[in-house]
């Protein structure tokens, strides 16, 4: 009898313990249903600020799209981007891949107003930058997909991690990988994300070795995007601006892909992803299958989207997406 009442007890404990770190492993997945009881209407609120922000101004789609691409690539998708510096504080907006480049910040302030009205202390900034990507997406005409939720605000930045992790515009191929890798996404994830350059602009600085020093180029796409990008730098050239895909900047398409097949990539990097190496035949067949693109774009994002995210007790439920509570 003793025995038995020791095996059960030992059984009992075994459960306990098998049930506890199911609990603690379930806490690291995120979920589409995450707020699903706590703030039902979030997707509808994130849904139509983002389509007043588009109907105001095309590029915000692609500007959201790459603020949270920059916020996972920088210590998980917490939301770090998005923070202010301040006398004492020292975050993500100033960093080379950042500084006056990195946009739509005051889309995401108006979302979280409305989101805190509607369930106060509820729903993380990172979460709200997850779906706004998404919408803005499918508001230039792109795929769908189930934005998995439940991620929390980090209370920290890093300036040197946004200078290092994030991708270079002069990277060769090998680079590219490696800094996709770095993240856990394969070359393949790499490929199709580049199709977000799909939609959005590019400063003169990002492009200008490019257009006047690259050879795997169509010369007169180069010759065109020197009228408005002089070759010498520290002039108010610097900041002129050159749609990334030169077909259809504010529709999501697969263009993008077509553009590097004609050698009309804008940024080093991008025709780095045709140009004799190992993603050429992936470049190929995007041009040529929308719906392959869409499908693996999509897959990739929420590849991205799990990137280190916060979860369970760590990090925060910031009030306000620029400081920390
Ligand atoms: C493969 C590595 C990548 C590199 C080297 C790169 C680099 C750049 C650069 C240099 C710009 C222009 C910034 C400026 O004007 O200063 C840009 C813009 C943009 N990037 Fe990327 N990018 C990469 C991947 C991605 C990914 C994965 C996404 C999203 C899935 C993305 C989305 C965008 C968008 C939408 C814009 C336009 C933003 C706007 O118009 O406001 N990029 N990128
Ligand atoms: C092109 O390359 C030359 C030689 O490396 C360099 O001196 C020049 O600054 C480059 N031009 C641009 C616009 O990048």
């Amino acid at each position: 009898m003793a025995t038995f009442s020791n095996l059960f007890g030992t059984i009992s404990i075994i459960s306990l313990v098998l049930t506890l770190q199911l609990a603690c492993f379930a806490n690291a997945q995120l979920s589409p249903d995450f707020y699903a009881t706590t703030c039902p209407n979030l997707r509808g609120i994130v849904r139509v600020a983002m389509r007043e922000a588009i109907d105001r101004e095309l590029r915000l789609g692609a500007s959201i799209l790459r603020l949270f691409f920059h916020d996972c690539f920088v210590n998980g998708c917490d939301a770090s981007i998005l923070l202010d510096d301040t006398p004492t504080f020292t975050g993500e907006k100033n960093a080379l891949p950042n500084r006056n480049s990195a946009r739509g910040f005051e889309v995401i302030d108006t979302i979280k107003t409305r989101v805190e009205a509607a369930c106060s202390n509820t729903v993380s900034c990172a979460d709200i930058l997850a779906i706004a990507a998404r919408d803005g997406v499918v508001l230039l005409g792109g795929p769908t997909w189930e934005v998995p939720l439940g991620r929390r605000d980090a209370t920290t930045a890093s300036q040197a991690a946004a200078n290092t992790q994030i991708p270079s515009p002069f990277s060769a191929l090998p680079a590219l990988i490696s800094a996709f890798a770095a993240k856990g996404l394969t070359a393949h994830d790499m490929t199709a994300l580049s199709g977000g350059h799909t939609i959005g602009f590019a400063r003169c600085t990002t492009f200008r070795s490019r257009i006047y020093n690259d050879t795997n180029i169509d010369p007169n796409f180069a010759a065109r995007r020197r009228t408005t990008c002089p070759s010498f730098a520290g002039g108010s050239g610097d900041d002129s601006l050159a749609p990334l895909d030169i077909q259809t900047p504010n529709r999501f398409g697969n263009d993008y892909y077509v553009d590097l097949l004609n050698r009309r990539g804008l940024l080093h990097s991008d025709q780095e992803l045709f140009n004799g190496g190992s993603q050429d035949g992936l470049v190929r067949a995007y041009s040529g299958n929308q719906n392959a693109f869409y499908r693996d774009f999509a897959d990739a994002m929420v590849k991205m989207g799990n990137i280190s995210p916060l979860t369970g007790i760590n990090g925060q439920i910031r009030r306000n997406c620029r400081v920390v509570n």
